[in-house]
């Protein structure tokens, strides 16, 4: 008998924010292939019984290729086994699940989705900037910062310098500079606030605020290694607004490494 894979969301960390269906397809795996942004404690999660398969790509080091991930994921489903594919955040935003669903499904394997939190909510949530606010932002604007090696990145400036909406950025920590001056050059101000969280929902949570034109210089001064996402407009000054309120909100002990907002 084929097995089955579930494509879940770990969400950013906090094993608190895992779904409950997530948590239900975790404890039904035989075998849990696991991406890099997957936290320990999500993990123990897993059965005792479960075999565990580590396949993260830390950036610019692709540990296991794509391709062979999805032939892993093949295998383990035509062996017969319940497969918990576990991947950090939403398997549906820059996560590649929709690749690893449509090879499954051109292998006859049946997939199941679970949704999980993607790391701007979780960082909105820890932080309690909102993405959309009346009056700051009516809308937000989900972008990549990776680029193809020696490729440009590939982004539409004119659109995303929009002072009225919020942009996020995942993987933007290696091409902030380039990020920042492209927006800037389209006409974004300067002194727009910037935020930028490292490993979000964790208890090694870092953030800094800062402004567009110091923020590729404060992010290399503070050190922020991957996973990192930047959220860059006039929501971010609500960060400070909230300071009184913020004891509430935080889980974990976390540092402010500057604040220039
Ligand atoms: C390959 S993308 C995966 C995104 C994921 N599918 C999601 O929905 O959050 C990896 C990027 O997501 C962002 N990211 C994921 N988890 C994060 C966290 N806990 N804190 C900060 N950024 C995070 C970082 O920008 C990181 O480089």
């Amino acid at each position: 008998m084929t097995g089955k894979v579930y494509l879940i969301g770990a969400g950013p960390g906090d094993p608190e924010l895992m779904t409950l269906r997530a948590t239900r397809m975790l404890s039904e795996a035989d075998v849990v292939v696991y991406d890099r942004l997957v936290s320990p404690e999500i993990l123990a999660m897993s059965p005792d019984t479960a075999r565990l398969i580590p396949v993260g790509k830390a950036p610019n080091c692709h540990t296991v290729p794509q391709d062979r991930i999805n032939q892993i994921l093949v295998d383990e489903a035509r062996a017969g086994n319940v497969v918990a594919r576990l991947k950090g955040g939403d398997p549906l935003i820059f996560g590649r699940g929709s690749e690893e669903a449509a090879y499954l499904a051109r292998h006859d394997i049946g997939v199941t989705y679970c949704p999980g939190i993607t790391a701007a909510q979780g960082v909105a949530s820890a932080t309690g900037v909102p993405l959309t606010h009346r009056g700051l932002a009516t809308g937000v604007q989900y972008v990549t910062g990776h680029r193809q090696a020696d490729k440009a990145l590939d982004l539409d400036w004119a659109r995303l310098a929009n002072p009225d909406t919020t942009l996020v950025v995942y993987m933007g920590v290696a091409n902030i500079g380039e990020i920042s001056t492209g927006l800037m050059a389209h006409g974004l101000g300067g002194d727009t606030p910037v935020m930028a969280i490292a490993r979000a929902t964790t208890p090694q949570e870092r953030r800094l605020v800062s402004r567009l034109d110091r923020i590729e210089r404060d992010t290399h001064e503070a050190g922020l290694h991957a996973p990192v996402l930047f959220v860059i407009g006039k929501v971010v000054s609500l960060y400070t607004d909230f300071a009184l309120s913020r004891a509430s909100i935080d889980l974990f002990q976390r540092e402010v490494i500057a604040a220039h907002a």
